[in-house]
């Protein structure tokens, strides 16, 4: 259920062993393919794509970065991903989304668009998907259906644990025709407020500011956004931020949420659809990589040995490294954004975890290995 990245990825990876599936998608190839998400891939998803034959593109086109630049207390701060020894890459979401959706139909894969998936039943048997007025039955459903589908709501409450939390302020996200005026993502830790500068392209500036978590694009001239982004990211005497002509802006919540178990019988939860994190640490699409890793080696071991030991630790096996993602971006989110009532003390130990992840080793070294992506289990 999904044709997002952790619905796609599964596909491709089944096929890749040999084990056929459908992909049932609600919206349109066009939406899912125009939709401005997420856009930095750890080391290993990178690695993944190149080893399935999916990687030929984010190789020659995709952003090498070498860290971040941490803008806090009127300097620069760039904490470089070496201190780890390893990369990310700027790769968008919706790059990916169409590198795995040409695989899987030149491979001859059946993804079927606009067919929203209404019900499921028989999920300790053999479960049935009833899509479109239609019925699909199948030995294993993956509930790839993002944040807001159906799938996790077929776990009975009884056996749902519901763990959430809400951050009382969101992101205005903008795209810009404008080129990145400085070489890295560079995070602008200001008192006014956190701002962001991404990239998707040599071409185009990802930018984020810090808003009331219900705020509208609407009230975001394109003015208010540049003197904003200005005051919050420029350095005095430094390179300014480029504007361009904005494209699209948005405001997305901010939210630590995990399902847990992320296995009911023969229904699997898997990215969004399990867990959702704060975007800061940039870990929502890596994290529903993750997942559908440990499913397709998981039916591979069931349908090439009858082994179903990685089946029954599924979940145990993607929340454990999940809580360390959740973990992870939930201490970025919390130290570098200005919360609404925090007192002196609580912005001064705010500067102090920065000082402590910028200017030592251990720091450097450990928000390196974070950022770039901690290691898949089997
Ligand atoms: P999704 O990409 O949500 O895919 C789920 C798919 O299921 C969708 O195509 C949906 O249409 C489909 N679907 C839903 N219900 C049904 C149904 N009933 N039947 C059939 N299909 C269904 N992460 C970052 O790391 N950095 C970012 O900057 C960032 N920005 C984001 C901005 C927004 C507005 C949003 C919503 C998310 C953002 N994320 C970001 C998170 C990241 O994009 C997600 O973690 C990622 O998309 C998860 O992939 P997924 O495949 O699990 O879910
Ligand atoms: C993006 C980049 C980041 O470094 C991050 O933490 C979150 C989002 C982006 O390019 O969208």
């Amino acid at each position: 259920m999904g044709a997002g990245p952790a619905g796609l990825m599964l596909s491709h990876l089944l096929h890749l062993e040999g084990i056929e599936s459908v992909v049932l998608e609600s919206r349109s190839r066009a939406h899912v393919r125009e939709r401005v998400r997420a856009g930095v891939l750890e080391q290993s998803v990178v690695e993944l794509m190149q080893q399935t034959g999916v990687g030929e593109r984010v190789s020659r086109q995709g952003i090498r970065m070498r860290g971040i630049d941490f803008r806090f207390d009127g300097e620069p701060h760039l904490v470089e991903f070496s201190a780890a020894g390893r990369y990310a890459m700027v790769w968008p979401q919706h790059e990916l989304v169409e590198d795995l959706a040409s695989a899987r139909v030149a491979a001859g894969g059946e993804i079927l668009y606009e067919s929203a998936v209404t019900a499921l039943e028989s999920l300790d048997a053999r479960p049935v998907i009833h899509y479109g007025g239609k019925k699909l039955g199948c030995d294993f459903v993956a509930g790839c259906d993002g944040f807001h589908g159906i799938s996790r709501g077929a776990i009975p409450p009884s056996v749902l644990k519901e763990h959430d939390h809400v951050f009382p302020f969101g992101w205005l996200g903008v795209l810009a025709e404008a080129p990145p005026a400085w070489p890295d993502i560079t995070w602008g830790c200001h008192p006014r407020e956190f701002a962001m500068m991404s990239m998707r392209t040599p071409a185009m500036t990802r930018l984020y500011l810090q808003c009331a978590p219900d705020d509208d694009a609407a009230n975001w001239s394109d003015e208010r956004i540049w003197s904003e982004l200005h005051a919050r990211l420029d350095l005095p005497g430094g390179t300014k931020l480029n504007e361009g002509r904005i494209v699209q802006k948005g405001v997305a919540a901010m939210r630590s949420y995990v399902a847990e178990p992320m296995r009911h019988g023969r229904l699997f939860l898997a990215g969004d659809a399990a867990h959702i994190v704060p975007p800061t640490g940039a870990k929502g699409l890596n994290a529903a990589m993750a997942d559908v890793r440990v499913l397709a080696r998981a039916l591979a071991a069931h349908y090439k040995r009858g082994d179903d030991g990685l089946i029954e630790r599924y979940s145990e096996t993607c929340l454990r490294r999940m809580w360390l993602v959740e973990r992870f971006s939930t201490w970025l989110c919390t130290t570098v954004h200005r919360f609404p009532d925090t007192d002196a003390f609580t912005r001064r130990l705010q500067l102090a975890e920065l000082q402590y992840m910028a200017l030592t080793e251990t720091g450097r070294r450990s928000f390196a290995e974070n950022f770039t992506g901690l290691p898949v289990e089997a």
